[in-house]
């Protein structure tokens, strides 16, 4: 489909890690509860820190990896549901913490598939003329939007950032194979995070700034899930003209352990090939499956020439599959 190789990938999760138990002290609920319906044991809870600063600390980690300088970007993608503010972009705050003077900057708005939807742009405009390097971020910071008193979401979630630098390397047999995004907008309203309020007079007689707490309705985003996101990571395979017993690893969104242990057997896969972190990260929405594979990589099952599945899932509702040779 076109080169895309991945030069590096690194994270940052801010330092504060949080356990099931440690939940337990302020909300009615157990490490066992948590344990057994997610897999989830801990989760790194930013403090002081916006999805900014995450995002900003996970890009200078790649660039000191890759060695390369802030000003040889030509592109940043920020993949977030949780951006400092509507406007200026998170993307934009970064490019100029960074200093990368000559890249242009923009997020993407697809919850937990944005990492995918930003991989897939930003491969389109990898054209090596005007786009020759860019960095795709997933960064979030959902603990300023969770209502800490809903046992249902707050136990759930993460906070962390991780991403790719890009580049077209002839050289490297790395590729972005295939790829299958879909958007279910029927269902917006079963995930979703701060609304606010149009105006009711004009001119207006007070500013109203309505803030609601993030919301998800796990049940029904559960079976969405297991019913759409096989058929979506289908798709994928087959626009990359691989078979799915091609594939070496399946990098999962970490929402749910029950959801990838199903997720394997509707693909008859072994689970081996579904790697999973969630017990650390609990889910980072658009920063998890890029976190997963900075930590396949720090434990070397991440190799290059591998066919790996990229996939995420979740507010939109929304989907993503990419298929990438490493
Ligand atoms: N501790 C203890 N009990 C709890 C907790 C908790 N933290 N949360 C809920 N319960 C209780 C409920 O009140 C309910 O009790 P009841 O039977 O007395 O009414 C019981 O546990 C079962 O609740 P369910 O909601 O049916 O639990 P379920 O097995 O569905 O698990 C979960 C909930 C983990 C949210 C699951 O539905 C899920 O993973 N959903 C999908 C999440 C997902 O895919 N997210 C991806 C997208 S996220 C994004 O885009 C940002």
């Amino acid at each position: 489909m076109n080169h895309l190789t991945i030069k590096a990938l690194a994270s940052y999760v801010p330092e504060k890690r949080v356990s099931n138990d440690d939940l337990a002290e302020f909300i009615d609920t157990s490490d066992e509860w948590i344990s057994q319906r997610t897999g989830i044991k801990f989760r790194h809870i930013s403090l002081l820190e916006n999805t900014s600063d995450l995002c900003v600390k996970a890009a200078q980690n790649l660039l000191q990896k890759a060695t390369w300088q802030a000003e040889d970007l030509d592109l940043i993608i920020v993949a977030t549901m949780t951006p400092d503010s509507t406007t200026p972009s998170t993307a934009a705050i970064v490019q100029g913490k960074i200093g990368a003077s000559n890249a242009f900057a923009f997020d993407i708005s697809v919850a937990c598939s944005g990492f995918e939807y930003a991989l897939v742009t930003a491969s389109r405009l990898l054209d090596g003329r005007h786009v020759k390097k860019a960095m795709v971020l997933g960064g979030e910071n959902i603990s300023k939007t969770l209502d800490w008193h809903d046992r249902t979401t707050c136990v759930l979630f993460g906070d962390g950032a991780a991403g790719a630098l890009i580049e077209q390397d002839e050289t490297m047999s790395s590729e972005l194979l295939g790829y299958s995004l879909k958007t279910f907008g029927e269902d917006f309203d079963k995930i979703s995070n701060q609304k606010t309020k149009p105006l009711t007079t004009f001119p207006p007689t007070s500013f109203e700034q309505v803030v609601t707490p993030f919301y998800m309705e796990g049940r029904a985003v559960y079976n969405f899930t297991t019913r759409i996101v096989p058929e979506v990571m289908r798709a994928a395979v087959q626009d990359s003209n691989l078979t799915l017993d091609q594939i070496d690893l399946f990098v999962l969104h970490q929402a749910n352990a029950r959801i990838i242990k199903t997720m394997a057997k509707k693909m008859h896969q072994p689970l081996e090939k579904f790697p999973m972190n969630i017990s650390e990260y609990g889910n980072t929405s658009g920063a998890s499956v890029p976190l997963l594979l900075c930590d396949l990589e720090k434990i070397g099952r991440l190799q290059r020439g591998q066919n790996i599945m990229l996939c995420g899932f979740g507010g939109g509702l929304s989907a993503g599959a990419c298929v990438i040779r490493y």
